[in-house]
């Protein structure tokens, strides 16, 4: 697409001595639109020219003024700035042609150049509930992997399953005393969860397992097919659930390498350490130490030979390395992982690894319920399940009284997409370093910042254009240089904007910079839909501009969207 912000600093350019690149750093967008739509600020130039600013701004705007490109309005100077006044009618033309050729590609790039980029994320615990925080990074880190998948990089999604560790020598004691089968089918993780408190409640009583649980885990580790087989069970069972909340939501992966499979992979990672003297011993244990960086020592081997967590990341990122020469390798975990992702990092920085910059930690706040708002099944730990029901049942409960003569089925079938839809617009409008309150009343208003008010805005839109029997394919036929009008002009700004934003939602790791550019448009859309009368308009060129219009704030709300994981309906 005509990119105008180059366009205005080709034509700076021009008439000085400054580089594109250092002017287009320098372009501002005004605060007030009758300021301008671009301005330059011409304090940089004083310096080089040894002239007034505001001379200066007077008089490239002079310049420009009697030779003023196609693009260009006009422009002024305002002291020290020089403001420059889009052509409406052109900047509609170009902007929303491009809209309608692209559709659902639009905003779409190949800056990715294909490269792979690894984005792990979700990585919930074996036998563990499936809670609120896992939702966190499972949603995020969807996004943020389809943001960069829209710019053209070879995404690989992973899921580093908590599938190692101590605890499962616990699991496999629990199970063999109290396990029953019928129940793990039923309800897997339910029953793990069961028996795995049992084995605490009772160890007062009977601590010999204790020791039972250590020699368990070590036959795992040893590979022996008895404990294997159980692992194995508890896995596969824990995945069908995980992968029922998936499919529910949307989320895939590639990879489901936990930690259990890079464990495997620790005698190369010892070999490597050792042999550049970087292991040492300290208490038994085998630790690399990383004061140069001010972190405290990592961990490598236990002082019984085990592994630990931080070894297998360490592993995970040789393998990864090798597997998939990644240009980035993104964690998307809570932030109070922080520290052992420092610690994970900067091992390999002091092994000299080439990629030791190109691993990146997308950490995310905690998840927070208003007071009263939620009442847990299982002691405090809120299950995700249990969320995305209540969001359901509620949804309904609003899509029913607003649609008197929707079917049963389509009633149920929108809940379900509006419910999960308003769940996960919670998780990603805000920062994602900020806590999140989950609030029924505020998340479910269809007034609001919320899912339900953007996917009600894309309904309105497809209403108008089905009213009026509006048919994309017959563009060609539109005279976008009608839409001159302040809204309209708004609009048609939203959506130019759109492409950037979403190259500065992958930059900086945060779908929620998409998101507020959409919201943003959704607000301006329904603005204009209540000063102007779209199917009224008389002059039909005019009406026609203005549903194609329409049409693609429809197309640019879908596919934000849509990247975020939400699907919006048609009617609701
Ligand atoms: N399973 C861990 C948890 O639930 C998260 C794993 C994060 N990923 C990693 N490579 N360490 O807390």
């Amino acid at each position: 697409m005509f990119d105008f912000r180059l366009a205005v600093a080709e034509n700076i350019a021009n008439q000085t001595e400054l580089e594109i690149d250092a002017i287009s750093a320098l372009i501002e967008i005004p605060p007030k639109e009758d300021m301008g739509d671009y301005a330059f600020p011409c304090f940089r130039l004083a310096k080089e020219l040894k002239k007034n600013p505001a001379q200066i701004a007077f008089e490239i705007s002079e310049n420009l003024n009697q030779n003023s490109p196609q693009w260009l309005k006009k422009t002024e100077a305002v002291g020290p700035y020089l403001n420059f006044y889009l052509n409406r009618g052109y900047y509609a033309s170009i902007v929303l042609e491009t809209i309608l050729s692209e559709l659902d590609s639009y905003g779409k790039s190949q800056i990715g150049q294909q490269r792979n980029v690894i984005v792990e994320y979700s990585s919930p615990n074996i036998a563990k509930p499936f809670h609120v925080g896992h939702a966190y990074t499972t949603i995020l880190g969807q996004a943020i992997a389809n943001i960069y998948e829209a710019l053209g990089f070879n995404i690989i999604r992973m899921n580093h399953l908590g599938d190692y560790g101590t605890q499962f020598g616990k699991l496999i004691i629990a199970w063999r005393l109290w396990g029953d089968e019928a129940a793990l089918a039923k309800e897997p993780i339910a029953e793990l969860t069961r028996v795995y408190v049992k084995f605490h409640s009772v160890l007062k009583e009977q601590p010999e397992l204790e020791d039972q649980a250590r020699e368990a885990f070590r036959l795992l580790e040893n590979k022996e097919p008895a404990e294997v087989e159980l692992w194995q069970k508890f896995r596969d069972y824990s995945l069908l659930e995980f992968n029922r909340l998936y499919e529910r939501m949307g989320i895939d992966f590639d990879n489901y390498n936990g930690e259990s499979f890079y464990s495997d992979l620790i005698p190369e990672v010892v070999e490597m350490l050792e042999a550049k003297g970087l292991l040492q011993e300290s208490e038994g244990a085998q630790i690399v130490d990383l004061e140069e960086f001010d972190l405290n020592p990592c961990i490598i081997l236990k002082s019984d030979g085990t592994t630990i967590y931080a070894s297998r990341d360490i592993a995970a990122i040789l393998y990864r390395d090798r597997t998939y020469d990644y240009y980035k390798n993104i964690y998307v975990v809570g932030l109070p992982q922080t520290n052992h992702f420092q610690q994970v990092f900067a091992v390999l920085k002091k092994t000299g690894f080439a990629k030791a910059d190109q691993n990146i930690h997308v950490g995310f706040g905690s998840v927070k319920f208003k007071d009263g708002d939620f009442s847990t099944r299982k002691g405090n730990i809120i299950l995700l399940e249990d969320l995305l029901d209540q969001s359901v049942a509620k949804t309904k409960d609003i899509i029913a009284n607003n649609n008197p003569d929707m079917s049963q089925a389509e009633i149920e079938q929108t809940a379900e997409t509006v419910g999960l839809a308003a769940v996960k617009y919670t998780y990603l409008k805000n920062g994602r370093e900020r806590d999140i309150v989950f609030d029924w009343d505020e998340m479910l208003d269809f007034e609001g910042d919320t899912a339900p008010y953007l996917m009600y805005t894309y309904a309105r839109a497809k209403s108008i254009l089905q009213k009026a029997n509006f048919v994309s394919t017959e563009q060609n036929n539109l005279d976008f240089s009608l839409l001159t009008d302040a809204d309209e002009f708004g609009l048609i700004k939203n959506m130019y904007q759109y492409p950037e934003a979403l190259i500065q939602a992958a930059e900086e790791f945060e779908p929620s910079i998409l998101l507020r550019k959409i919201s943003q448009l959704a607000r301006n859309f329904n603005r204009f839909y209540h000063n102007t009368s779209i199917l009224k308009t008389e002059d039909a060129a005019l009406r026609q501009a203005r549903l194609g219009l329409v049409f693609a704030v429809s197309v640019v709300i879908k596919n934000g969207l849509k990247l975020v994981g939400i699907n919006p309906v048609e009617r609701m």
